[in-house]
């Protein structure tokens, strides 16, 4: 896909990240597919995308439902081939408030792979037989080493990007396109909860518009901010027996 794409559709769009890559692509002549739980304020977002030229579409559905994604997604793509699809929905806790317990963990994997699973593969049907398409999935910079105070997002975000990497390779002789999105903090509910300071955090518009040129750049792998992602690429590389006692030390996901 050389073009802009016109049929874009973003799970999680109703706040955060998602609402800012919603307005971020919304223009004439595009049409969006906005998906969140929360109904006013995805309605609020879409109505946002409306008044910058967009056509919109949103829909209550969660990502969970496997069989509820599926007929969202086959029912667009009767009528708009999906030109980029954004599987950004997400949830995260860690362990702030204890042990991280089984419930959680479950969500956490319920929402951040199962929920991206649920988006692509049903999207990579109609890219399959068009031979185009794009496909970016939402991983983290929190995905590239295990952190103590949040095991299963940082685990759920690895999995993701290691996912699309493979994936990536893959559907290259199909003619789509795969993205792995790995951003630092970036000020929006979810870090609303983290009661710690947070380097380099970014605003949800800055961060959607470095997303938006990454994706037409089809760079492989979206790690920003730069300054984080050196850090995290050096905490990773440094042995576990040193970088152990240091990042038991760092605060903890609530
Ligand atoms: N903020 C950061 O610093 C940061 C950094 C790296 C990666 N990320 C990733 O970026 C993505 C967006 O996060 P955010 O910071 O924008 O958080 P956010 O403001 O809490 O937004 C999360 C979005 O995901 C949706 N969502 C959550 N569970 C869902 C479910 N089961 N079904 C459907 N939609 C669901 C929410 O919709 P409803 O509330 O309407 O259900 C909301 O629109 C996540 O995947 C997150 O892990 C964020």
């Amino acid at each position: 896909m050389d073009r802009k794409p016109k049929n874009i559709l973003i799970t999680g769009a109703s706040s955060g990240l998602g609402a800012a890559l919603a307005l971020a692509y919304a223009e004439k002549d595009v049409t969006l597919f906005l998906s969140g739980r929360n109904e006013p304020r995805l309605i609020a977002v879409a109505d946002k995308a409306r008044r910058k030229g967009a056509e919109v579409y949103p829909e209550r559905v969660n990502v969970t439902d496997s069989k509820g994604m599926a007929a969202w997604i086959h029912k667009i793509e009767q009528s708009y081939p999906l030109d980029l699809v954004i599987a950004n929905a997400g949830i995260s806790a860690g362990t702030g408030g204890g042990d991280e317990t089984p419930v959680q963990s479950e969500a956490i994997f319920a929402t951040n792979v199962q929920g991206v699973f649920n988006t692509l593969w049903p999207a990579l049907e109609g890219m399959k037989k068009r031979h185009s398409g794009q496909l970016a999935l939402m991983a983290s910079l929190a995905g590239f080493r295990g952190l103590a105070g949040a095991p299963s997002y940082c685990a759920s975000k690895a999995c993701v990007r290691v996912y699309g990497e493979a994936l990536r390779a893959e559907m290259a002789a199909c003619g789509i396109k795969v993205n792995v999105i790995c951003p630092g903090f970036v000020e929006t509910p979810m870090t609303g909860a983290n009661g710690f300071p947070m380097p380099f955090l970014m605003q949800p518009d800055e961060a959607a518009q470095i997303i938006k040129k990454g994706l037409a750049a089809n760079k492989p792998r979206l790690t920003f901010p730069w300054r984080l992602a050196a850090l995290v690429w050096i905490l990773a590389a440094l042995p576990p027996r040193i970088m152990d006692p240091l990042l038991a030390r760092l605060p903890k996901k609530a």
